[in-house]
């Protein structure tokens, strides 16, 4: 099986995330990486409140005191367990990704998913503009 090395660790931001996509079958996902204390966590990108909300919409989440918010209704989520602290899906999880950390880089351990390409679903619009499928 390839290396599915998604970023190097020092890639991944310190109070903000970095988005990036896996395919399941014909599926595209999207998820985010988190770095903690040394060590990287990684959660699907939506909130469980409404699960069409994306928490990093294409240039990373936002983070208050620590935490990662969803912009929509203020919901604050842990980091590192993914875990709900305030807001209308307090007691809620994030749905988390297997990822691994070694040589410095972050790489894909979830066995249905395969690392696609760092950055939003290739369908998506960009705020700053549309992605081109003409390769230009
Ligand atoms: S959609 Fe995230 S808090 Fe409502």
């Amino acid at each position: 099986m390839a290396e599915e090395r998604i970023a190097d660790i020092e890639e991944v931001p310190e109070d903000s995330t970095l988005l990036f996509t896996v395919r399941e079958g014909f599926d595209e996902k999207e998820v985010v990486l988190v770095r903690l204390n040394g060590d990287i966590a990684a959660w699907r990108n939506f909130c469980p409140h409404w699960t069409d909300v994306r928490l990093d919409k294409g240039s990373g989440a936002e983070f208050r005191d620590g935490e990662v918010v969803c912009t929509r209704h203020g919901a604050t989520f842990e980091p590192d367990s993914g875990h709900c602290t305030y807001g209308p899906c307090e007691g809620s999880y994030l749905e988390e990704v297997d990822v691994e950390v070694r040589d410095g880089g972050v790489y894909l351990a979830e066995d249905h998913y395969e690392f696609d390409h760092v950055g939003p679903k290739s369908d998506r619009d960009l705020s700053s503009g549309r992605i081109g499928f003409s390769g230009n």
